[in-house]
């Protein structure tokens, strides 16, 4: 078998074929495969058909599996492996509640947050509950000098739920609450494995900007916010069973869809890999 990567957009999420994940791979291979991810932020696998071992050792090949935060969302006999399913999810007025219906990276809260989150379908509603992804190397590239300027050496404070945050986090107790970290994080990243300058926001997490007035800050997030949700940085991952996709958390974000019936399950396999601390671009 020969792996091919062909690009859906130019430098910006590609389809990956001639790959079984299910069998084990070559130091070769791993490393293509990391240098595409590198390249270009989202890779999709087609028609696997994987156990939960067989989930990590294909998300192996990107590095080292991450402890889910939300251990109420786990297998039970594979801890490691969270799952995205219709099943925990409440409902409001007949709509279901989704996990990650607005653009965001993970755990930005995390010191060193995730380098990357990979899921697995295994069950599908017919029709939507696609999974969004924008590329926020490409919007950042985008911005104009003085606003580049203005924010090269802004940071914010991300903490489990923003006070402004526009949709609810997963409620947690006040014990759970205390475990969970919160992080100084510059606006604009170094990607670690590309070194391209990246956009790095997360409204439902961000506190503000430090040393910023707060009405300042919020303005601030939320105008670099809609500038990096522009159509025009966005792949839109329409989901078949089988598929894996994996994406980069530092080059990208992503948003989950609740437009699909409440009746109709949708289950994923949910995995992160490590990351490491993240460094301003300047
Ligand atoms: C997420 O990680 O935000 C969920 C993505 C999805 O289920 O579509």
């Amino acid at each position: 078998m020969t792996l091919i990567i062909e690009p859906i957009r130019k430098e910006f999420s590609a389809e990956v074929s001639g790959i079984d994940l299910s069998q084990p791979t070559t130091a070769v291979i791993k490393q293509q495969l990391n240098s595409a991810l590198a390249q270009y932020a989202v890779l999709i696998f087609r028609k696997q058909k994987l156990t939960p071992p067989q989930f990590m050792a294909a998300a192996e090949i990107f590095g080292e599996l991450m402890d889910q935060q939300l251990k109420k969302y786990v297998l039970p006999d594979y801890p490691m492996v969270g799952c995205n399913s219709t099943d925990d999810l409440p409902r409001k007025n007949g709509k279901l509640q989704v996990r990650g219906e607005n653009y965001h990276t993970d755990h930005s809260n995390d010191r060193c947050p995730p380098k990357a989150t990979t899921l697995h379908a295994l069950q599908l509603p017919p029709t939507g509950g696609d999974t969004q992804f924008v590329d926020v190397r490409q919007a950042y590239d985008d911005l104009p000098t003085t606003l580049k300027e203005t924010i090269k050496d802004l940071r914010s404070l991300h903490v489990h739920q923003s006070s402004r945050s526009p949709r609810e986090l997963t409620k947690l107790s006040a014990e759970d609450l205390a475990k969970i970290p919160t992080a100084l994080q510059p606006l604009v990243i170094r990607h670690p494995g590309s070194g391209r300058p990246a956009l790095y926001l997360n409204t439902g997490r961000m506190e503000g900007i430090e040393g910023m007035p707060a009405d300042e800050g919020y303005a601030l997030i939320e105008d670099l916010y809609q500038r990096a949700t522009d159509a025009r940085y966005e792949y839109r991952h329409r989901w078949q069973v089988g598929d894996l996709v994996i994406w980069d958390n530092q080059a990208v974000m992503h948003q989950a869809n609740a437009d699909y019936d409440p009746e109709q399950k949708r289950f994923l396999y949910r995995l992160m890999i490590k990351g490491v601390a993240l460094t301003a671009a300047h």
